[in-house]
């Protein structure tokens, strides 16, 4: 008999390409030149527009309309069923030449996305990166002989992004990019969260207010 090898828990990642189309890219492009950024604390060519914390931006809400379906359709992946999701938060990200994203998660988040106003160099696409173990000892076998395959691999670079196209993922996710060898990117990312989660009757609600 042929023995067979199962692969546990997969995470999902969504990549949905061309959401928005080049008329809505351009709009979008136009709103935000008239928002304020600031620069990432550990990269200076790496920007990002104010988190506001409170209602979402209107301009940022109408841009991400698109969205919905796809948020809809992935939160149902993640949970097994269709739940009401609300983008709670979103910004803009323009990372220059050269820039770069250190490893960071979303907390107070569900499903994290982004969906990109330029194409992506792929020096400069998302890189996620396997949960570790934060209170105990990790042995790992990386060296010139060791396979790398979905079981030994320890981080997992989107391939091939154009402008329009978006990502989706779950917000516990690390993630980062290395280092920006092409031209400026620019990207809207965000935070959305469903209205409730249900276990047998024991619910939490979530209020984006
Ligand atoms: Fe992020």
């Amino acid at each position: 008999m042929t023995s067979t090898t199962h692969a546990l828990f997969p995470t999902p990642v969504m990549i949905a390409p061309e959401i928005l189309d080049n008329a809505q890219i351009a709009q979008i492009k136009t709103d935000i030149s008239e928002m304020d950024f600031a620069s990432n604390a550990k990269s200076s060519a790496l920007a990002h527009s104010s988190l506001d914390m409170g209602p979402l931006n209107p301009m940022l809400q109408k841009a991400l309309i698109p969205v919905q379906d796809k948020l809809v359709a992935f939160g149902r992946e993640l949970f097994g069923e269709e739940l009401n999701w609300t983008i709670k938060e979103a910004w803009v990200n323009i990372l220059e030449t050269g820039g770069h994203q250190a490893m960071h998660l979303h907390a107070n988040s569900f499903i994290s996305g982004v969906v990109y106003l330029t194409d992506s160099h792929p020096s400069a696409n998302l890189i996620f990166q396997k949960p570790e173990s934060h209170t105990s000892f990790v042995f790992s076998n990386f060296n010139a002989r060791s396979e790398l395959n979905p079981f030994t691999a320890a981080r997992w670079q989107v391939p091939d992004i154009k402008a329009g196209d978006l990502i989706l993922f779950p917000s516990y996710m690390m993630h980062g990019v290395a280092g920006n060898e092409g031209e400026q990117r620019i990207s809207l990312a965000f935070n959305a969260i469903p209205d409730k989660l249900d276990s047998w009757g024991y619910s939490v609600r979530f209020n984006p207010d």
